[in-house]
């Protein structure tokens, strides 16, 4: 069992980075671009460089700082094991069809629609919990994760001027709408199975977070050359880069690295709570500083459910006994 106290940091953690990113990159919406704007196949990709830098360092660290041990433990357990290598490729490639899902959703239903929808990814994420890992949820629990769904979706609700905006084609709607519920399905597997993953072997973490992010690597660099292959060969994969990017594609790339230690030292359920929460967060901070945001009674509404939700979800107390050895 992991020790509480990096499972409550790691939320916590999780809360903090959710919220700074959604609100550098709302910030980032409001200043007055000169040149090209950036690619956003290549922030994908620029952080999942970061990224494995990262891990590498962590990995160095864990191994006192050895740089034979560094080499060795990486040789070990990348290049001579590669059939539980390659086993990370089928998370890191669901992520990378999620991610493009979610931009074809994106494109064909309004952001509200996209946002209230997506959350029904609680539930698969549940779903897989209890068929993969063998998990047992309470009746509580079940009611507390469709309780915080509810909420989550209220939360994002729009308002009644954000709501007069022209509204996409049925067809087009259709296809958004699939895009958005093949996404929850792979949000909750990918993580799932990267969990169990995680969980069935002694390994580190943070390995496992470079086997990940070799293939997101590679996924990501024939994603940026496929859709922006032409603008990358005229002007660099930079272009439109400045500070306000590097800041985004930082704590993108943090986001990867605190999502993966959520999963290793509390599980895939706890983190959409810990997102739901920074999703109220970010937007009431939204309201006090950059003001764009004006608060309905169904925010407040849905702000009241999640918590509930989650004060309900710790209620039933100690989930039972897990046999997958969470
Ligand atoms: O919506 P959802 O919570 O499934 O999104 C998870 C995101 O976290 C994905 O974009 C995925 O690429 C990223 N991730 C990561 N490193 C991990 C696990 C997930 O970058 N170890």
């Amino acid at each position: 069992m992991a020790s509480p106290r990096l499972k409550y940091l790691s939320l916590g953690v999780l809360v903090f980075q959710t919220t700074s990113l959604v609100l550098t990159m709302r910030y980032s919406r409001t200043l007055q671009a000169e040149g090209p704007r950036y690619l956003a196949s290549s922030a994908v990709v620029v952080a999942e460089v970061m990224k494995i830098l990262t891990c590498v360092l962590l990995v160095f660290k864990e191994h006192s700082y050895s740089m034979r041990a560094l080499n060795s433990v990486l040789r070990q357990e990348i290049i001579h094991k590669p059939v539980e290598t390659l086993k990370l490729a089928i998370p890191s490639g669901i992520y990378t069809l999620q991610n493009n899902l979610l931009y074809v959703a994106l494109s064909n239903l309004d952001a509200a629609t996209y946002q209230v929808t997506y959350q029904l990814k609680i539930l698969t994420t549940a779903l897989f919990s209890v068929s993969m890992l063998g998990r047992r949820l309470g009746v509580y629990q079940w009611l507390s994760l469709l309780i915080l769904m509810a909420g989550v979706a209220l939360v994002q609700w729009p308002s009644d001027s954000a709501s007069e905006k022209e509204a996409p084609s049925a067809g087009s709607q259709f296809v958004g709408l699939a895009a958005v519920l093949v996404a929850c399905f792979s949000s909750g597997f990918a993580g799932v199975y990267f969990e169990k993953i995680l969980k069935e072997s002694k390994q580190s973490v943070w390995v496992r977070n470079i086997q990940l992010g070799m293939f997101g690597l590679v996924f990501g660099l024939f994603g940026m050359m496929a859709y922006d292959g032409e603008r990358v060969r005229e002007s660099g994969m930079f272009q439109g880069y400045n500070m306000v990017t590097w800041t985004v594609v930082a704590l993108q790339a943090l986001g990867g690295l605190v999502i993966a230690a959520v999963i290793k030292y509390a599980d895939n359920i706890l983190k959409g709570f810990a997102t739901s929460l920074s999703i109220i967060l970010s937007t009431l901070i939204s309201y006090f500083l950059l003001q764009d945001f004006d608060p309905t009674s169904v925010f407040f509404l849905g702000a009241v459910l999640v918590i509930v939700a989650t004060f309900l979800y710790g209620y039933e107390g100690k989930p039972s006994p897990n046999p997958s050895r969470a």
